[in-house]
C-alpha cells in the first residue's frame, strides 16, 4: 500500500478555475488563438500598477527579506488600518492580520473558526458560490458546507437564514461575498443590515465577509461591509489579488475582533510564518499613496468598459442568454438554459452547462466556466478582465457557434 493522505484531503476537488486554466494553456500550446474568459485575473490585460511594482523591487533591493512579526508587518497594518477607514471601518491594528492571499486568509479562518470535534461546525454559504467555499470546510471538518440559493437577483434571502439559524446550532461560520464572484452582484446596505440583525441574534456564529472585489463596484453603487453593522461577530477578508491585479504576489488580510485576531495572529504564525516582506512593504507604500482611491479606481473604470461592451455584445448576439448586468467585480454569469436540448453538428445533445462550456471551448475556442461549478447549474461564469478583442472576437465566435446548434 502507498502512501494515504486523509480520506478528509482525498474528498476536496481540484480548483475549477485552475482546471479550466490548464484546459485554456494547453489549446494555446497546439498554437490555437483562445478567447479566454476562464480564470479571473487581470494580468496582462491590467497589469500591477507601476508604483506598486516599484516599491516591492526597492523593498528587495533595500535587504527587507527578513521574516516580519506574524500578524504582519507594522507599516502594513498601519496602512491597512488607513485604508479601512476610506470604506467607513475602523479597526485598530491589533485587530488585522496579514496572510499570504485571500483564499489563504479563508483557510485560516476556517482552521480557526472549525473545530472538527465539536458540534457547531458547519460554514454556511450561499449559491452561486466561489469555489473554495465548498472545499476548505471538508478539508477541516470532513463536513460539506450548508448551501443556501439566492433569489432571481442572486442576493441571500434573509428569512432563509433566520429559520435556519433558529432550527440548526451548528453552525459556526457564515460566508458572505459582496463584490460577488461569480456574478457581480453587490448587496445593498439595507440587506446586510438584515442580515447582520439576523446574525447577531446568535452570538456564537461568526460572518466570513469576503470583500476581495470592494474596490470594484460600477454605476455609483458603494461598497459597504456587514462589518459596520456587526463588528463583533465579522472577519472581514481582504486582499491585492483583485484590487491591484496582484494574484501572484499573494496578499490578503483578515480584520476582526481582537481577541480573535490574536488567534488568528498564532494560527499565521504557525503556518506561514508570515507574508514575504518585500510585498508588505511594497503594499504599504502604494496605500499611503493611494488614499484617494485614484488607481484603484482607473483599474474599476477600465473593468467597467469591459463590462459595457460584453453586455452589449451579449445583447445583440446571444438573444436567448438570460441575464442581468453585473454591478461589480469582473464577472458576467448569464443563464444559458435556452440552448439546454438542442443538438451540435456532430450530433450531441447539450443537457449541462459543462456540454455546453466543452462544445464552446472545441468550435469556438471561448473558455467559460459551467456554473455547476459554483453550485448554480445552467449558468456560465465570463471573467472579463481580458482585452477587448477578447470580448469582440470571442462573443462573435460564441454565437456563431450557438446559432450551428439545432
Ligand atoms: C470571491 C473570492 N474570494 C477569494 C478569492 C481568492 O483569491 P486568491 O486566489 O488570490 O487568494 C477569489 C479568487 O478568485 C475570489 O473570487
Amino acid at each position: 500500500m502507498g502512501l494515504m493522505p486523509s480520506a478528509w484531503a482525498q474528498q476536496i476537488k481540484p480548483s475549477p478555475t485552475l482546471e479550466i486554466k490548464s484546459i485554456a494553456d494547453s489549446l494555446r500550446l497546439e498554437g490555437k488563438q483562445i478567447y479566454d474568459f476562464g480564470i479571473g485575473e487581470m494580468n496582462p490585460e491590467l497589469p500591477v500598477p507601476h508604483l506598486l511594482k516599484t516599491a516591492i523591487s526597492e523593498a528587495v533591493m533595500g535587504d527587507a527579506t527578513h521574516y516580519s512579526p506574524e500578524a504582519g508587518d507594522p507599516e502594513l497594518l498601519d496602512a491597512v488600518h488607513a485604508d479601512l477607514r476610506l470604506f467607513g471601518l475602523n479597526y485598530s491594528l491589533s485587530e488585522i492580520v496579514v496572510c499570504p492571499g485571500p483564499k489563504d486568509a479563508f483557510f485560516k479562518i476556517c482552521l480557526g473558526m472549525l473545530n472538527p470535534s465539536s458540534h457547531r461546525n458547519r460554514l454556511v454559504a450561499f449559491a452561486p458560490t466561489y469555489e473554495s467555499y465548498e472545499n476548505l470546510p471538508i478539508l477541516l471538518t470532513g463536513k460539506p458546507p450548508i448551501v443556501l440559493q439566492t433569489d432571481a437577483h442572486f442576493l441571500p434571502d434573509p428569512n432563509e437564514l433566520a429559520d435556519l439559524l433558529n432550527q440548526d446550532d451548528t453552525i459556526a461560520l457564515i460566508v458572505l461575498n459582496s463584490p460577488n464572484n461569480p456574478t457581480g452582484t453587490v448587496y445593498p446596505p439595507s440587506l446586510l443590515r438584515e442580515l447582520a440583525e439576523i446574525v447577531g441574534k446568535h452570538e456564537q456564529v461568526c460572518v466570513l465577509s469576503d470583500e476581495v472585489y470592494r474596490t470594484v463596484v460600477y454605476d455609483n453603487l458603494e461598497h459597504m461591509s456587514i462589518a459596520s453593522y456587526l463588528p463583533h461577530q465579522t472577519l472581514l477578508v481582504g486582499g491585492m489579488s483583485k484590487e491591484v491585479s496582484g494574484t501572484g504576489l499573494r496578499l490578503g488580510f483578515i480584520a476582526g475582533p481582537e481577541a480573535t485576531m490574536r488567534v488568528m495572529a498564532n494560527v499565521e504564525g504557525n503556518t506561514s510564518s508570515c507574508v514575504n516582506l518585500p510585498t508588505q512593504r511594497g503594499y504599504a507604500h502604494f496605500l499611503r499613496k493611494d488614499t484617494d482611491l485614484r488607481v484603484r479606481h482607473q483599474i474599476r473604470d477600465a473593468l467597467r468598459v469591459r463590462r459595457d461592451v460584453l453586455t452589449e455584445r451579449f445583447n445583440s448576439l446571444v438573444g436567448e442568454a438570460v441575464w442581468k448586468r453585473p454591478s461589480g467585480a469582473f464577472y458576467f454569469f448569464p443563464d444559458m438554459r435556452n440552448y439546454y436540448g438542442r443538438r451540435t453538428p456532430g450530433g450531441h445533445v447539450l443537457d449541462t452547462d459543462a456540454a455546453l462550456a466543452l462544445y464552446l471551448i472545441e468550435n469556438a475556442n471561448v473558455v467559460t466556466v459551467p456554473g455547476s461549478k459554483f453550485q448554480r447549474p445552467g449558468y456560465l461564469r465570463f471573467a472579463y478582465a481580458v482585452s477587448f478583442e477578447t470580448i469582440n472576437v470571442g462573443i462573435q465566435r460564441l454565437a456563431e457557434a450557438l446559432n450551428q446548434l439545432c
